[in-house]
C-alpha cells in the first residue's frame, strides 16, 4: 500500500502482526522455502496460476482502492473476488502460526503468502470443528476464499452505529449464514457484514483472507463479539451481544 501513509506493521488477522518488510519477501523465495507439514491438509504446489492472480488482482486493487465509499468498497471487493474465485489453490505459506484463538492449541492457524499489493494474502486452516471467534473488522475489508473443506461463515452487523468502546449490551443482526466451500467467497466491508466468524466442517478447512487496510488501526484493538442471547423473530436473526477485547 505504497501510496497510503500507514506504518510498517500490518495486522493480517486479529492479534497477528508482522512488519511490512517481511511481507515483501520475494514470492519465489517463499515458494522455494521448506514446506510445513500438515496432518490433514494437502500442500499446494507453487503455481503459475497464483502469479497470474497476483498480476491481475494487484492491478485491479490499485485502481479501485482509493474509493472507500460504501459502493466503492462493494466494487473493490467484488472485483477482487471475481479474480480470486478462479484460484484452484495457492502456494503454501512460509510458515503456519497458531493464532491462539481456537478452542484447542493449533486448531486455527494462519500463514502469509507474499506478493499482494495493496492487499495482503493470508492463508488460514482450521482443524475439524475448529472455530474462529466472531470479530469486527474496523479498519480494513476482506475477501475470504474457500480452498479446501467446508466452513460455516457467519456475518453480523450492529443495529445502529457500532460503539466499540462501550461495555454496554447492543443488538446485532446476522446478515449471512454461508457454507463456504472451495471457490466460494465471503465479503467483509467496513459497512457491510463487517463482523465474521468461522466454524470448520468435519474434515477441517483451508482458505484465504485477502485483506486491505483502508485506515489506521484504532487504539481499542480487535473487538470480539460475545453473543449473550437471541431475540426471537420470524424474519430477523437478531441477537444481544457485547464486545470483548483480547489484545
Ligand atoms: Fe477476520
Amino acid at each position: 500500500m505504497s501510496d497510503l501513509p500507514f506504518d510498517e506493521e500490518i495486522e493480517i488477522s486479529p492479534g497477528f502482526i508482522v512488519e511490512r518488510r517481511s511481507v515483501l519477501v520475494g514470492l519465489g523465495a517463499a515458494m522455494l522455502s521448506a514446506l510445513p507439514t500438515g496432518r490433514v491438509f494437502a500442500q499446494a504446489p507453487a503455481d503459475g496460476a497464483y502469479l497470474e492472480f497476483l498480476a491481475s488482482a494487484n492491478a485491479t486493487a490499485k485502481a479501485l482502492v482509493a474509493d472507500t465509499s460504501v459502493s466503492g468498497q462493494d466494487h473493490y471487493l467484488r472485483s477482487i473476488a471475481a479474480i480470486a474465485a478462479g484460484l484452484a489453490d495457492v502456494p503454501a505459506p512460509q510458515s503456519w502460526n497458531d493464532t491462539n484463538l481456537g478452542e484447542l492449541p493449533g486448531s486455527y492457524q494462519i500463514g502469509f503468502t507474499p506478493g499482494g499489493d495493496p492487499f495482503t494474502v493470508l492463508q488460514w486452516r482450521l482443524e475439524p470443528g475448529a472455530k474462529c471467534i466472531p470479530h469486527a473488522h474496523t479498519y480494513g475489508n476482506v475477501v475470504t476464499v474457500g480452498l479446501e473443506g467446508v466452513t460455516r461463515v457467519s456475518n453480523y452487523e450492529v443495529l445502529g452505529v457500532p460503539d466499540y468502546e462501550s461495555s454496554d449490551f447492543f443488538e446485532v443482526r446476522q446478515t449471512i449464514d454461508q457454507l463456504l466451500g472451495p471457490g466460494s467467497v465471503n465479503l467483509v466491508s467496513l459497512e457491510r457484514n463487517y463482523i465474521h466468524g468461522f466454524i470448520a466442517g468435519p474434515d477441517g478447512a483451508r482458505g484465504l483472507d485477502i485483506t486491505t487496510r483502508l485506515k489506521p488501526k484504532p487504539a481499542f484493538g480487535t473487538p470480539y463479539l460475545d453473543i449473550t442471547g437471541p431475540r426471537p423473530s420470524r424474519f430477523d436473526k437478531i441477537f444481544q451481544a457485547s464486545w470483548e477485547f483480547r489484545d
